[in-house]
C-alpha cells in the first residue's frame, strides 16, 4: 500500500520549482559548455536539444510516474510496485549512483563557495583580467583548500536536507532560480560584447555535426540526463511526494524547457568569453571555473562597484542552484536509509555525508596533488563524472523507461499520466508518451549506449 501520511509539495508551481531547482544547477553552468567545448559546439547543442526532448523528458516522466504511483523511495519504489521481483536491486543502484554522484558534485559546488568567498573579499575582480585568469590553478594548487570547500559544500547540503521537504527546499528555490535566470542572462549580454567574443558565438550557432561521432551523442544523452538529474532516483523521490492533482507532463514540459533553456544560455555565456580570452575551448571541468574570473574582471573594469556586485550575486546564486541539486540527489540516499532502515532523518544524513566527504577527497585532489593518478586512463574526478554521467545515470533511465513501457500494466501508466491533466490532450499525450517509451526510447538509448563503447 502507498504510504498514507507522506508529506506532499504545496502547489504545482512549487513542485516545478523543486524539480527545476534539482535540475538547474553546476549541470548547466558548469558541466554543458565544457562538454559543448569538448565536443564541436554547435553540433554538441544539436545533439544535447535532441536528447533533452526526446529521450529525457519521456525518461523524466517514466520516473516521475514511478514515484507518484508507489509513493515510497527508489528501492522501495520497485518493491511496491513490482513486488517480489529483482527490480528492486535497481532500486539500489541508483542510490549507489547518487552517492557517487554527490562526491564529485560536492568538489564543483567546493569550487563555487570559493569563489564566492573570494569575490566577496574582492579577490576576484582585483587584479585585472591577468590575476582572472590564473584564480583557479591557484586554487587547484593549494589542495586542501579544494578539499575544505568541497567537505564544506557536503555539510551545507547534509544541514538543509534536515530541514525536511517543505521547509528546507521549497524557500530556496522559488527565489534563487528566477535570479540565477536574470544573472546569466546579463552575463550573455556582457560576453558577446567582449572583443573577440564572435568567434565563440559562431562555434555554438555553426554545427559541425562531423565532430560529434558516437561518443559525441552518448556524451550528449549523459548530459541531458545529468542536467535533468535522471536515473538517479531524484525526480522518482520527489515525484513520490507529488499530489495525484498535479499534471506530471506540465511538471516535466516546464522541467526540460527552463534546464535546457538555462544550459543555452550558460553556453553563450561562456563560450563567447572563452574565445575572448583565448580559453581553450576543449580546456574541460575547469573551463567555466576560469572563464568566469575574467568575465568578471572585465566587467569591474569599467564598473568595479557593479562588477563587484554582480560577481557576488552570482557566485551566490550559482551556489545556491548547486545546492538545490545536491540535496535532491542526497535526499535519495537519506529517504532510502530512512524508509528500508528505519534510520533516524539526522543519522541517515550523517552515513550518507561521512561516504561521500571521504569519496570527494581524491576528486577533489585530482586538480592538484593527485593529477597522475589514473584509474582506465582518467583521474578520480573524470572517472566518478564519466562513470556516472554516461552509465549509470543512462542506465537507471533505461530501467525506469523500460519498468513504465514494458513491466507496468497499461492501464495503470494511462491512469498515473493523466491525472491532473486536462482531459483531452492527456489522452493524446499519452499516446504519444506510451508509444516512445516502448518503442523509441529504450532501443535508441541502448544502441547510443553500446556504440559508445565500441565505436571510437
Ligand atoms: N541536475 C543537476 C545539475 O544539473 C545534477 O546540476
Amino acid at each position: 500500500m502507498p504510504a498514507p501520511n507522506r508529506e506532499n509539495f504545496g502547489s504545482t508551481f512549487t513542485f516545478i520549482m523543486a524539480t527545476a531547482g534539482s535540475a538547474i544547477g553546476l549541470g548547466n553552468i558548469w558541466r554543458f559548455p565544457f562538454m559543448a567545448g569538448e565536443y564541436g559546439g554547435g553540433a554538441f547543442i544539436v545533439a544535447y536539444v535532441i536528447c533533452s526532448l526526446f529521450l529525457a523528458l519521456p525518461c523524466f516522466l517514466c520516473e516521475s510516474l514511478i514515484g507518484r504511483r508507489a509513493r515510497h523511495g527508489v528501492y522501495g519504489a520497485f518493491k511496491q510496485l513490482a513486488p517480489g521481483s529483482k527490480w528492486k536491486y535497481m532500486g539500489a543502484l541508483t542510490v549507489f549512483s547518487s552517492f557517487i554522484l554527490v562526491s564529485f558534485y560536492a568538489v564543483v559546488g567546493g569550487w563555487s563557495l570559493d569563489f564566492l568567498f573570494r569575490a566577496v573579499c574582492g579577490g576576484l575582480t582585483s587584479g585585472g583580467t591577468e590575476g582572472a585568469l590564473s584564480v583557479f590553478p591557484r586554487m587547484a594548487s593549494s589542495p586542501w583548500e579544494s578539499v575544505l570547500m568541497g567537505v564544506a559544500f557536503l555539510a551545507m547540503t547534509a544541514f538543509i536536507v534536515l530541514g525536511g521537504i517543505k521547509k528546507g527546499i521549497e524557500r530556496f528555490t522559488k527565489i534563487m532560480i528566477p535570479l540565477l535566470f536574470v544573472l546569466m542572462l546579463a552575463l550573455v549580454v556582457f560576453s558577446v560584447s567582449l572583443p573577440g567574443a564572435g568567434e565563440g558565438v559562431r562555434y555554438l550557432v555553426k554545427p559541425d555535426m562531423s565532430r560529434l561521432g558516437p561518443r559525441g551523442w552518448a556524451f550528449a544523452l549523459g548530459q541531458s540526463f545529468f542536467s535533468m538529474s535522471l536515473g538517479v532516483g531524484t525526480i522518482l523521490v520527489y515525484s513520490s511526494f507529488m499530489k495525484k492533482e498535479h499534471s506530471l507532463m506540465k511538471v516535466g514540459v516546464w522541467t526540460t524547457v527552463s534546464d535546457t533553456a538555462f544550459a543555452l544560455i550558460a553556453g553563450f555565456a561562456i563560450m563567447p568569453a572563452v574565445f575572448s580570452a583565448g580559453i581553450a575551448p576543449e580546456a574541460g571541468p575547469s573551463l567555466v571555473y576560469e572563464t568566469l574570473p575574467y568575465i568578471f574582471a572585465r566587467m569591474s573594469e569599467g564598473a568595479p562597484v557593479l562588477g563587484y556586485l554582480v560577481t557576488v550575486a552570482f557566485f551566490l546564486a550559482i551556489l545556491m542552484a548547486a545546492l538545490t541539486s545536491s540535496i535532491s540527489i542526497c535526499e535519495v540516499c537519506v529517504e532510502h536509509a530512512v524508509e528500508q532502515f528505519g534510520s533516524k532523518r539526522l543519522v541517515a544524513t550523517m552515513e550518507f555525508l561521512v561516504p561521500t566527504a571521504l569519496l570527494s577527497v581524491p576528486c577533489a585532489l585530482s586538480f592538484g596533488l593527485l593529477g597522475n593518478f589514473k584509474i582506465l586512463g582518467l583521474t578520480v574526478f573524470d572517472f566518478c563524472d564519466n562513470l556516472t554521467s554516461n552509465y549509470l545515470m543512462t542506465l537507471g533511465a533505461l530501467a525506469f523507461a523500460l519498468f513504465v513501457g514494458w513491466k507496468m500494466k497499461k492501464a495503470d501508466v494511462r491512469e498515473e499520466f493523466i491525472s491532473g491533466g486536462s482531459p483531452g490532450f492527456s489522452e493524446k499525450a499519452f499516446k504519444v508518451f506510451y508509444f516512445l517509451v516502448r518503442w523509441v526510447v529504450p532501443p535508441v538509448i541502448i544502441v547510443i549506449f553500446i556504440s559508445n563503447l565500441f565505436l571510437k
